[in-house]
């Protein structure tokens, strides 16, 4: 299956006519319900009141659920006074609340009471998995296989919309190239072809062919836009770049998402170069209607438009519903601003009502794209609800899934796989129990419910003593002590270590992208028993890998994989499979490279191969690359690559030449390679990336196999936003890769572009 930066391209082309379809004709195209005319007329009967309720979203202030953890229940509302609201036509729904029979409670009150029964939509953060919890986005990632992300994303609609959710806020779709932010864990990484594939993977899943499915969720790429460029990988934290930067770097994926027929989006908390995105009329309104043609609506972050006071950008609530709702953002969420100020906003003649009212169409058109005023009730169903939860299919998905999000970043004289025969000493604060399993973002989710790695290698066979060693940041009283005893009686230390769950995701940036230093304790103490060690790392983002972890035979990184997280692990550990999982994100030396971003420009002074040299782009104490690079993955057997072959000198300007290399497995185990294609621009109007992903291909090799990996080069694969922040292709010379890594030479060659 090739991937390329083309494909997504022509994608694009073609899908981006259809999203020039103003979204009633798209309606109708669903629905007889879903025409203009029918919404037409609901508007005009409508009041200023009932017009700012359909652009009020609030979370719901029903119990019970672990959302409440990731959003306190809107206003300290009950529920009943929620319900209460909802039948007055105060709000057009609500998230993060629990199960089909919260949503048939209120459908039922606003269907048979409110004056114009309109129906509620119910959305929730469903980011990887409902129920049955897939890998974190970012290992997924991992897999270099979009279309993997397309089936888990479908299999959380079938959970998620079997339980009454209509609308998703996901997928998370933002480029994070600094590894101290938090909410890396949630994307697909530092690449931008990687995280384009992604997201659309991601809206088709979740969207699936109709939207009116009461298995098909609403799709929200998330978050418009930049919010990964936060300087220091703060979180919230300011966001300064070019134009041309965001162009080119944090606004493919969120094009891919909408060519892939998403028709919603987020707007970020952060701003840009000093306009918050909330506010932000060139975003929200110029380029994604204007230039874009996006037909369908935005809704705030949390809070988003109320922050917009703390910015120094609103005077008050009422001036940051104002200043929102003019910048093109349709819908409120959690703030109750435009519930509370647009009437006032209107009748003083500060927000023309034609603005509210095109909010109000979208959110009208949205509501009947979902089928909701055919059946408002197409997504709840109690009985079906348990019905969908956890299938025997989903929870082999997600351990499929698992499986192929783990990157085995070293493995020294083939310590792994285990014979399953060994003694393993299994030591560290992830060896078992019920904790950090499922990820991050996991509203529906249950630890209890996921396999640990303890139980995971025994299921699989294994014979293993455990011993917790120490805590995630703190001591264990004697835990040294005890891990020691176990990995004297062992043949092999697996040592569990890394991040608790908690340490990325929102608001979780880390200054230092190392393991707690108790656990690097551990290690060095376990170290020095001479046993064979491997280290199973859990982990929500890059990490600065130090010591003896740095050093060990073997270390698998294998983030937060969900509901199979330990069998999935153990299919790797005792070599059922065969580890084939890429780095999404590039393993830096050291925290203090951070950004780092494999696809960096040159510079005057780049760092030249081969012993130091004074006077370039270089840190005293590491070098200007990665330990391990962007796309490295090893797997059970030695991969070789052939050289680069062209099926023709020159590129001509309207033509395509074929690249291709050999990759062979000379090993003894069947594997899967991804093999990367890379260019680099060598002289552009603009600097250009050292390299840059524009294809890649995962290709099965089995035991001494030799297959010929080829990708189409024609000049849409070269362009790049110029001096006139336009998309451009210069003829000239570029280098050519087919390697295993950004940074491994692989298959190397050039070739000239002619006009
Ligand atoms: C959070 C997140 C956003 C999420 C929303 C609703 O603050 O920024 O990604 O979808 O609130 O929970």
């Amino acid at each position: 299956m090739q991937l390329t930066r083309r494909s997504m391209l022509v994608a694009m082309g073609l899908a981006s006519a259809w999203a020039a379809t103003p979204l009633a004709a798209l309606a109708r195209s669903i629905g007889k319900r879903a025409d203009a005319p029918f919404i037409e007329a609901l508007i005009a009967k409508m009041t200023l009141e009932e017009k700012a309720g359909q652009l009020t979203l609030l979370p719901s202030a029903w119990g019970g659920s672990k959302a409440a953890q990731f959003n306190p229940p809107g206003n300290g509302q009950s529920f009943d006074q929620q319900v209460a609201d909802a039948v007055a036509g105060k709000l057009t729904g609500v998230f993060n609340g629990n199960g089909a029979e919260m949503a048939r409670r209120m459908q039922h009150a606003v269907m048979t009471q409110s004056r114009l029964g309109i129906p509620l939509m119910f959305a929730a953060d469903v980011i990887h998995g409902h129920r049955t919890l897939f890998p974190l986005p970012l290992g997924e990632a991992a897999s270099f296989e979009p279309e993997l992300a397309e089936r888990t994303a479908r299999a959380a609609a079938f959970e998620a919309a079997g339980a009454g959710i209509d609308w998703t806020f996901a997928p998370m779709v933002d480029i994070a190239r600094d590894q101290r932010w938090g909410r890396v864990m949630e994307g697909t990484g530092e690449d931008i072809l990687l995280g384009s594939l992604f997201a659309a993977a991601r809206v088709r899943g979740f969207q699936g062919d109709d939207l009116t499915a009461d298995d098909a969720m609403l799709a929200c790429p998330k978050h418009f836009a930049a919010y990964g460029a936060a300087e220091a990988g703060l979180d919230y934290n300011t966001v300064d770049i070019s134009e041309r930067t965001l162009r080119e770097v944090y606004l493919p994926p969120f094009k891919a998402s909408f060519d892939a027929g998403a028709l919603t989006t987020m707007a970020s908390f952060n701003e840009i170069s000093g306009v918050p995105s909330t506010a932000n009329k060139w975003l929200m309104t110029d380029l994604l209607r204007g230039e874009w043609k996006f037909p369908g609506m935005v809704v705030s972050d949390y809070t988003g438009d109320e922050e917009l006071i703390m910015h120094g950008f609103a005077e008050d609530g009422k001036d940051a519903a104002r200043l929102s709702i003019l910048a093109g953002v349709d819908m409120s969420m959690a703030s109750n601003l435009y519930m509370m100020h647009l009437p006032a906003l209107v009748r003083e003649g500060l927000v023309p009502e034609s603005q509210v009212d095109e909010s109000v169409r979208r959110v009208l058109t949205i509501k009947a794209v979902l089928g909701l005023f055919d059946d408002p009730f197409r997504r709840i169903d109690p009985a079906r609800e348990a019905k969908r939860s956890m299938t025997a299919q989903n929870i082999a998905l997600a351990r499929e899934a698992g499986r192929k999000s783990i990157v085995m970043l070293r493995n020294e004289g083939g310590v792994l796989p285990l014979p399953l025969s060994s003694k393993v000493a299994l030591i560290g604060p992830f060896a078992e129990g019920p904790h950090d399993l499922i990820g991050g973002w996991a509203v529906y989710g249950d630890d209890a419910q996921a396999v640990d790695l303890a139980t995971g290698m025994r299921k699989a066979g294994g014979t293993v003593t455990v011993a917790e060693g120490c805590g995630v940041e703190t001591p264990v009283p004697g835990g040294i002590e005890a891990a020691l005893e176990a990995a004297t009686g062992a043949d092999v230390v697996v040592l569990s270590l890394g991040e608790a769950q908690t340490m990325s995701g929102e608001a979780q940036s880390r200054t230092d992208i190392i393991v707690p230093r108790v656990q690097q304790e551990l290690a060095e103490a376990v170290a020095k028993l001479g046993k064979p060690m491997v280290v199973v790392l859990r982990n929500g983002r890059a990490l600065a890998l130090e010591g003896v972890i740095r050093d060990a035979q073997a270390i698998l990184v294998t983030w937060y994989l969900g509901t199979e997280s330990g069998t999935a692990i153990a299919d790797i550990l005792y070599g059922s499979h065969s580890p084939s999982g890429r780095l999404p994100v590039s393993f830096p030396y050291d925290t203090g490279q951070q950004p780092f971003h494999y696809d960096r420009k040159r510079t005057g002074r780049p760092q030249p191969p081969g012993p130091r040299v004074d006077y370039k782009a270089q840190f005293r104490e590491v070098p200007n690359e990665a330990l391990f690079p962007f796309g490295h993955g090893l797997t059970y057997g030695e991969v070789r690559y052939g050289d680069l072959h062209l099926d023709g000198q020159v590129l001509p300007w309207d033509g395509a030449v074929t690249v291709s290399a050999t990759v062979t497995n000379s090993g003894s185990h069947a594997i899967e390679e991804v093999a990367q294609f890379y260019i680099h621009d060598r002289v552009a109007s603009v600097t250009r990336p050292v390299r840059q992903l524009v294809a890649f291909d995962k290709v099965a090799l089995a035991p001494d196999q030799t297959k010929t990996v080829s990708f189409r080069l024609d000049r849409s694969m070269l362009e790049f936003y110029g001096l006139d922040e336009k998309p451009v292709v210069e003829p000239g010379e570029f280098d050519l890769w087919i390697a295993p890594s950004a940074q491994a030479e692989g298959a190397s060659g050039k070739i000239r572009l002619t006009a």
